[in-house]
């Protein structure tokens, strides 16, 4: 479904107009659309029919407590990596067997929450981990449900920053090793093996990498259980990437990438849980910015917006580009802009050299594609306040979360003492 789109030259944000948006929350503002959540997921779960699954959203992509409640009503199960993340999802009312907890540096004090609150499963990355989870779990006379998060050794092919699953990376237990750890498992009462998971990076535009890994998790379950290791769950983790703008290469359609799932792993009787962030949110969330200013530099031309790399820093960050589109569209030529933020550095630029209709002070640009990664990165540096955040659903807009006011935000400090 198209979620954003020109109604009488304005761009609408399902049934409302982004400038009532504008007027609700002003800018920079994050604008989701909950049909367009509810329809990825309807997709994804379409695509994993007759599947035994669950889709566990991986709340990292964007974690507020709306978009949170919307998935939770679907069905979805979810992916977690901190305790701060177990929190949002129990607070948006989740019970703890739907939720997945991943991570590479889970604290004791995250390990008994996460145990107290009943998680579905830990995905257990080290042996250090593995032990230290034995312990809690003994000392709360509890059994914590494990799967190990094997590392592949297989490039993803995504941005370096981004890529999981290479011997270089922080993440998993090297696949050679992991086949010992399930068969000592007499000796940690504390853990009940129950599957096993892999995840090799995000923004993934190649099944191949995917087929690779998953190939390797289906022989590890096959030879595990000629051991005698009963395992019955594969947690194929998330990865799969959206196309930003038109330069981006076309990613495989989420069928396709469902059609390699049944191909490689469908067959071992297990249940299948994947753990997709973009891609349930990406496409469903614009940031709403306003130009403060049109600047001349030596040869080219600044469109300086009231967005800025604190508020969105995936160009800065991942070189991404976010496609770009002016709120009111006019009939006027396009021209070559830089968009630039206000923020007192180089790197706070979203886009060099695009053809842009020439814009003036107040007029408002969608970066599009903004909903994962966007807000839950967003900082309040250079004292900018933290971005707001606004839910559309037909024609209902709300504010799900407000701009903090400057005071508090000062408040938050504190000046000791003796100064
Ligand atoms: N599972 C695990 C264990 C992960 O580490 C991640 C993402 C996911 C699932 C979800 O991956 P996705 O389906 O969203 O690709 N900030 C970066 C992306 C960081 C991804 C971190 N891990 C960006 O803006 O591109």
């Amino acid at each position: 479904m198209t979620s954003f789109e020109y109604r009488n030259g304005i761009l609408h944000a399902e049934d409302v107009a982004l400038p009532e948006v504008e007027a609700l929350a002003g800018t920079p503002v994050y604008v989701y659309s909950a049909n367009a959540v509810r329809s990825q997921f309807r997709r994804l779960a379409g695509a994993l029919a007759n599947l035994d699954h669950l889709i566990c959203y991986s709340v990292k992509a964007n974690s507020n407590q709306a978009i949170l409640k919307l998935l939770a009503d679907l069905g979805s199960g979810f992916d977690a990596v901190s305790g701060g993340e177990i929190a949002r999802i129990l607070a948006a009312g989740v019970p703890g067997d739907r939720i997945v907890f991943s991570g590479v540096g889970k604290t004791r004090t995250e390990l008994e929450g996460a145990l107290a609150a009943g998680v579905r499963q830990f995905n257990v990355e080290s042996e250090p981990e593995l032990e230290l989870l034995n312990e809690v779990a003994m000392s709360m006379r509890r059994a914590a449900p494990v799967a190990l998060r094997v590392n592949p050794d297989v490039d993803a092919r995504t941005h370096s920053k981004i890529a999981t699953g290479t011997a270089e990376a922080k993440f998993g237990i090297p696949i050679s090793r992991a086949r010992g750890l399930y068969l000592s498992s007499e000796r940690l009462p504390g853990i009940r093996f129950t599957g096993v998971d892999v995840h090799i990076g995000s923004q993934l535009t190649s099944l191949e990498p995917f087929e690779d890994a998953y190939r390797m998790v289906a022989g590890m379950v096959t030879d595990l259980r000629s051991c005698g290791v009963e395992i019955d769950r594969i947690d194929l983790g998330g990865g799969l990437g959206v196309a930003y703008d038109s330069s981006c290469s076309e990613p495989p359609s989420i069928e396709d990438w469902c059609g390699l799932i049944r191909k490689t792993v469908g067959d071992l009787g297990c249940e299948i849980d994947l753990e997709p962030g973009r891609l349930m949110v990406a496409e469903a969330g614009i940031l709403l910015s306003s130009v403060i200013l049109v600047k001349q530099g030596h040869d080219r031309r600044f469109l300086v917006v009231d967005a800025a790399m604190n508020d969105l820093i995936r160009p800065a960050m991942y070189d991404s580009r976010h496609a770009i589109l002016p709120v009111r569209r006019s009939d006027e030529a396009p021209m070559p802009f830089d968009v630039v933020g206000p923020i007192c550095e180089t790197g706070d630029r979203f886009a060099q050299q695009i053809l842009l209709q020439p814009a003036a002070a107040g007029d408002m640009l969608a970066f599009m594609t903004a909903g994962a990664y966007g807000s839950v990165m967003a900082s309040e540096y250079n004292s900018r306040p933290l971005v707001a955040e606004v839910l559309v659903d037909g024609g209902n807009a709300a504010v799900v979360r407000a701009r903090p006011a400057i005071q508090d935000m000062i408040s938050r400090d504190a000046i000791p003492h003796w100064l």
